[in-house]
């Protein structure tokens, strides 16, 4: 490997919340002390433990050498990139019209929904969903009508009917789609969007499309942009894209959003002005230069390699040493599902027993119920192999045990 994926990056003290972890916990779960000799592996918030690719760093100082920092409107460089990258990765044709900045995804997501919806109106998510989704939407006074997901053939399946006869009882226009799903590490393929698409046509739905985590695939899985699937697709689709979570960059701000509908396009730009909130900082426009380049992609391409191990690595290990855990095996994010129902009841623990028992000994992992998981944890697997061993280590050891 080119890059280093292997060094364990010691992030204590530098704006990190993965590991802002007190040895001493009290609080909704109750309460755990880490047993001392155990350290903080941070499995939970979706940010990478790898130090970014040099030309990250390096167009950021190059940046940071001039000292000016006045007003800026984005540089060709900025939209030719975006272009080039969706090009290659996603093999659509992207127009520089079509981009424009969105402060986060969540906030492209947001302002998306101002354009289509009324407040007090439903919007189709599927179940299990990210928590981001469900504080952004309540939060802006939206109602949420889920569609399970159903567990079919060893995967997660879209349930087109349900999805089909909740729009019509509950007149949905607007669903949102999370592609590749999280936290279920689905990646749709072309059918299944167009399914999906077959009926959002039939009901006159818009389709906001989640797309942050399109580089991460696993295992050699494609991605399908959303938009891509028909021309009603393109024609009634918000996507939203970034390099944050493919380069490790969320706390530098900075997504994107592709709209090639020009009404709409209008619609969410206005929207979006209205905050005056909706700006692009300089070095984070710089970030993605530095992402989006040659370096940038050889660097995805060695860490799909990477996240495509840990994976493999922690479904192997449920498999063979955690009786009771069931795990569907991810085609896309760096994020495991587990599902410890079995193993809950028949060893009679509570879901907060057994996280607190995670973190009782460093394994830092996140409460799946937020997600819709009843019995789920959700486990970040973006570390060093070696990190990712200790940890289902401790797992057998002391957790599982
Ligand atoms: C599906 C999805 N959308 C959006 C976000 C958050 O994106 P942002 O920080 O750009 O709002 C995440 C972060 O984990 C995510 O998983």
């Amino acid at each position: 490997m080119k890059y280093d994926f292997t060094t364990i990056l010691r992030r204590e003290g530098k704006d990190a919340i993965a590991v802002d972890m007190p040895t001493n916990y009290e609080g909704n779960y109750g309460k755990v002390k880490r047993e001392e000799g155990f350290d903080v592996i941070p499995m939970w918030v979706a940010d990478m433990n790898f130090p970014v690719v040099d030309s990250i760093q390096k167009a950021i100082i190059e940046r940071t050498n001039h000292p000016a920092f006045g007003y800026f409107t984005p540089r060709d460089e900025y939209f030719d990139l975006i272009i080039k990258w969706q090009k290659e990765h996603n093999g659509v044709d992207v127009r520089k019209e079509n981009i424009g900045y969105e402060n986060g995804v969540l906030g492209g997501v947001a302002s998306a929904c101002k354009v289509l919806m009324s407040q007090g109106d439903s919007v189709l998510l599927h179940s299990p969903t990210y928590v981001g989704f469900t504080g952004t939407l309540l939060n802006a006074g939206y109602k949420i009508v889920h569609s399970p997901l159903l567990k079919q053939d060893g995967t997660w399946k879209m349930d087109y009917e349900d999805m089909e006869k909740k729009i019509v009882d509950n007149k949905i226009h607007v669903a949102i789609i999370c592609n590749p799903h999280n936290p279920s590490g689905r990646v749709w393929s072309k059918d299944e969007l167009l399914k999906a698409m077959e009926i959002f046509e039939k009901h006159q739905v818009y389709v906001i499309s989640d797309e942050i985590w399109a580089d991460l695939l696993l295992n050699g899985n494609k991605h399908t942009p959303t938009q891509s699937v028909n021309e009603y697709a393109r024609e009634h689709t918000i996507a939203v894209y970034a390099p944050s979570k493919t380069f490790n960059l969320a706390g530098l701000i900075g997504s994107y959003h592709i709209i090639y509908n020009k009404w709409l396009r209008e619609r969410v730009l206005k929207e979006e002005s209205l905050s005056h909130y909706n700006n692009m900082n300089v070095l984070s426009m710089y970030a993605l230069i530095g992402a989006y380049g040659e370096e940038g992609k050889q660097w995805v391409s060695e860490l799909r390699e990477v996240l495509s191990g840990n994976i493999n690595f922690a479904c192997d290990f449920i498999k063979e040493n955690l009786p009771g855990v069931n795990v569907i095996k991810p085609e896309g994010t760096y994020m495991l599902f587990i599902d410890c129902e079995e193993y809950c009841k028949k060893n009679e623990i509570s879901m907060d027993d057994l996280i607190l028992k995670g973190w009782k000994y460093g394994v830092y992992w996140q409460d799946g119920r937020p997600f819709h998981g009843e019995y789920n944890i959700r486990m970040n697997l973006a570390l060093p192999l070696s990190r990712v061993e200790e940890a289902f280590k401790r797992l057998k050891e002391h957790v599982f045990d």
